[in-house]
């Protein structure tokens, strides 16, 4: 089937920022088709009809005839178009709230402080552990919906509130039976065993456990596309983490890096150096960090959101994107340090604080963020031939997305 879309108010395919392939982009990168019109084509998967590919873009009255005849939406100048938006960085799936731990942190303890008196990860880990698929389940959907009604059109979902074989398993597979449930979303599924370690192993065992018996089973399985990683102080080391990726890698996972978050630990050279689809968070980021992935094609994943709600100082955007760092923004929904899903709240919060540009801002939740997931051949750009992920937005034009922050309409 086929199905045009007429008259969107502004269609904004990104074909310019694709071009420069996201890096060092200025404001007029971001071009506009006034009076726009998108075709694409649908398909069936798991049951539904769900959009396929983009047969062709561009102005209303440049329609080739050849799409006159089928079925159409009228706009009527009043909705805008652009690429779904791409979460590439969320912990979706757990159990419990830390809503006790936010109000401490409210009343000036920091993250770690709680962490060490039992806190944090372990804490989320126990509630995901006791919880039934039913429960994690249920829990998801809403969280799904309610990020795609936000325009997110592509979400990441890491494991990583098990820490241990079963449950790790139990949530990479329910992540599995969510693709199937949401054939009109693309949900990435990562890896992220090794997010803490969990109290009833020394450190030696799990690290043994992830890569003697969860990597190769996930492999097997085709549970996840990636293996993350949390590098930092208190958590896993750079030896560590290489000895872990280079272990996931044997097995064809593309590897990623939560690191320089609460500490410098140079985990940025390591994801460089590994040749990682992204290095995610860097509030504490090198110079030398800087340099290495700004000459890279890792993507540089800021989280502005975690930085908001933990109070820290926001990762050094300006500097990455002038040094010609591919940026892509998201959320990083976790109960811990982001407990938000909409992540054009989290694009008000990029443009205020890391003073980010129109364009910049767009490509980070389209091309810039597809290419953090590896699929930038694919997705984060309207043109034909693209796979037809888009997001017709409730307003006119795109710079409305972070203007009105946090809507709902
Ligand atoms: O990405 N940095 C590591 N992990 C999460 C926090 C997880 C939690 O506190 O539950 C993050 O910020
Ligand atoms: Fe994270």
């Amino acid at each position: 089937m086929v199905h045009v879309l007429l008259n969107s108010s502004f269609l904004y395919q990104g074909l310019e920022i694709s071009a420069k392939d996201g890096r060092k982009l200025i404001a007029s990168d971001l071009t506009t088709i006034p009076n726009g019109a998108l075709v694409y084509s649908t398909k069936s998967r798991f049951g539904k009809s769900v959009p396929d590919k983009i047969l062709w873009a561009g102005p209303t009255k440049e329609l080739p005839k050849k799409y006159k005849k089928y079925s159409s939406r009228n706009l009527k100048n009043q909705f805008a178009i652009m690429p779904g938006l791409i979460d590439c960085h969320t912990h979706l799936i757990f159990a419990g709230d830390r809503s006790d731990e936010f109000a401490e942190r409210c009343a000036g303890a920091t993250y770690e402080e709680i962490t060490k008196k039992g806190g944090g990860i372990l804490k989320t880990v126990q509630a995901t552990r006791q919880a039934s698929l039913k429960e994690l389940e249920n829990l998801a959907i809403r969280r799904i919906r309610d990020s795609m009604h936000y325009g997110v059109r592509t979400i990441e979902i890491k494991s990583g509130y098990g820490l241990k074989h079963d449950t790790e398993i139990k949530i990479l597979t329910l992540i599995q039976k969510l693709q199937k449930k949401f054939p009109e979303l693309t949900i990435i599924s990562t890896f992220l065993g090794a997010h803490a370690f969990p109290k009833e192993k020394t450190r030696e065992d799990y690290i043994n456990e992830i890569c003697n018996i969860m990597l190769p089973e996930i492999a097997e399985k085709k549970l996840a596309q990636a293996c993350d990683i949390f590098v930092d102080e208190g958590y896993y080391t750079i030896q560590e983490a290489s000895h872990i990726l280079t272990k996931a890698r044997s097995f064809g996972f593309k590897i990623k890096l939560h690191g320089d978050e609460l500490q410098n630990t140079e985990a940025t050279a390591l994801a460089v150096q590994m040749n990682a689809l992204s290095a995610d968070h860097l509030l504490k980021i090198s110079e030398a960090g800087i340099n290495k992935i700004a000459n890279s094609d890792t993507v540089a994943v800021l989280l502005p959101g975690t930085a908001f709600y933990l109070k820290s100082l926001q990762a050094p955007a300006r500097k990455l994107l002038s040094k010609g760092a591919c940026v892509a923004l998201a959320s990083d929904f976790n109960p811990g340090t982001c407990m938000c899903l909409n992540l054009p709240a989290i694009l008000t919060i990029a443009a205020l604080y890391l003073e980010m540009n129109r364009a910049e801002l767009f490509a980070s939740v389209t091309y810039n963020a597809a290419k953090a997931l590896g699929l930038e051949k694919h997705k984060g750009v309207l043109t034909a031939g693209f796979d037809a992920d888009f997001f017709i937005l409730p307003f006119q034009r795109f710079e409305e997305l972070y203007y009105r922050f946090a809507w709902r309409v």
